[in-house]
């Protein structure tokens, strides 16, 4: 049998990793500013996280949600503690997408309608209800497309005030959009959504799953707001590349036994992991430090020539160039040996660990200025 052939890939294999560094098959060492997709939260192969997650595997790795797991418990509590929704309930799923799935789901069970508002260049995942949601026509299946769905313009607070009304179950925004280019949802925007989710009894889902978790400079993106979302999803960050997902719930939402479900969400392993994560994050002030090396990122970017724009918050950053960023990234990597990732064309996207130094923060600036200045002069 052979693979199905659905991405495109980089030559190179990594075969050992640590901290923000990852070793390839042959040796040659990375610097790594992309995470996975923004998953390697706390840095690859933290040893309290190695150490947490292989003690688990020797007591119990698997059992179904059928029985007590106090890990979970665990997980929710320090979860609440560290972002500040102590009030809110934990559900555990295995994926962003799965996070939004059942995000969409509750908001339908709790209001009983089905329109759901979403935006321009919005990224929610691949599964029926996400990838429905999802502004990219050439990911959905016919199966997947629905009349339910209303995209607006994204920022746009006047085309948000027109479109709302009773019928509205949600709207969903991304915080910061990554897929989309690292856009940051302005502050009045979603201060305006809150108001307007409030007035129509609409519910207001924060996608969390790329730019929280502290990736930010804040546990999530939207405090930078002061609002507070229904219902938040994550994942990505929260296992550090254990697949886990979440979504918080305000306690206005009513549980029953069988409103949701999962065989895997939340099992001993996956809590093993995201516990570890928390407890890093929290024990080396991991989001003050994705905010003080991500301003200061933003700040060196931003006096190089020839960078068109510099967007993100924390460690989420777009650079985005005139033209394509292609050449850059690809002379990042073969030749510098940088991981970086991409946002469409023009735009570089940086997702490192939120443990990167200042010293690779400045490794990466100063191949990138050689970069740009070597290939503006030889045009
Ligand atoms: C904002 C956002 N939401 C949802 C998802 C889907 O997450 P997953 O790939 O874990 O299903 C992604 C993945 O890139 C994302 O960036």
């Amino acid at each position: 049998m052979k693979l199905f052939d659905v991405y495109p890939i980089y030559n190179i294999e990594p075969v050992r990793a640590q901290g923000s560094y990852v070793w390839d098959n042959e040796a040659t060492k990375y610097l790594d500013l992309y995470g996975g997709h923004a998953v390697i939260s706390i840095g690859h192969a933290h040893p309290h996280y190695v150490e947490k997650l292989t003690e688990q595997l020797n007591k119990i790795g698997f059992y179904s949600n059928s029985v007590r797991i106090s890990m979970q418990e665990e997980l929710a509590e320090k979860l609440g503690a560290l972002s500040g929704y102590q009030d809110y309930a934990l559900f555990l799923c295995n994926s962003g997408a799965e996070a939004n799935e059942n995000a969409l789901k509750l908001a339908s069970f709790h209001n009983g309608r089905k329109k759901v508002i979403a935006f321009s260049k919005a990224f929610h995942g691949r599964t029926a209800g996400a990838v429905a949601v999802t502004d990219n026509k050439s990911i959905v299946a016919p199966i997947n497309s629905t009349d339910h769905v209303q995209f607006l313009p994204f920022n746009d607070v006047a085309a948000l005030e027109q479109a709302m009304n009773e019928e509205v179950c949600a709207v969903i925004v991304e915080g910061i959009q990554g897929v989309g280019g690292v856009n940051v949802s302005s502050e009045d925007f979603l201060q305006k959504a809150r108001q307007l989710c409030d007035k129509y009894g609409a519910v207001l889902i924060l996608d969390s799953v790329q730019c929280g978790y502290g990736r930010s400079g804040k546990f999530f993106s939207h405090q930078y707001a002061g609002i507070h979302p229904d219902l938040i999803t994550t994942a990505k960050g929260m296992g550090n590349g254990f697949p886990i997902g979440g979504v918080l719930i305000h306690p206005k939402f009513k549980a029953s036994y069988g409103l949701l479900g999962t065989t895997f969400g939340g099992n001993h392993l996956a809590c093993a992991a995201g516990i570890a994560v928390l407890d890093v994050i929290k024990e080396e002030n991991l989001v003050e430090n994705a905010a003080k090396v991500g301003d200061y990122i933003m700040n060196q970017l931003k006096t190089i020539s020839n960078i068109k724009e510099v967007r993100g918050r924390g460690l989420m950053i777009g650079i985005e160039f005139e033209g394509s960023a292609d050449p850059i990234r690809k002379e990042l990597l073969f030749d510098h040996h940088i991981f970086t990732g991409a946002s469409g064309k023009n735009t570089i996207r940086l997702l490192p660990s939120l443990a990167l130094q200042r010293k690779d923060a400045d490794h990466f600036l100063e191949n990138l200025e050689k970069i740009i200045t070597k290939n503006y002069i030889m045009k």
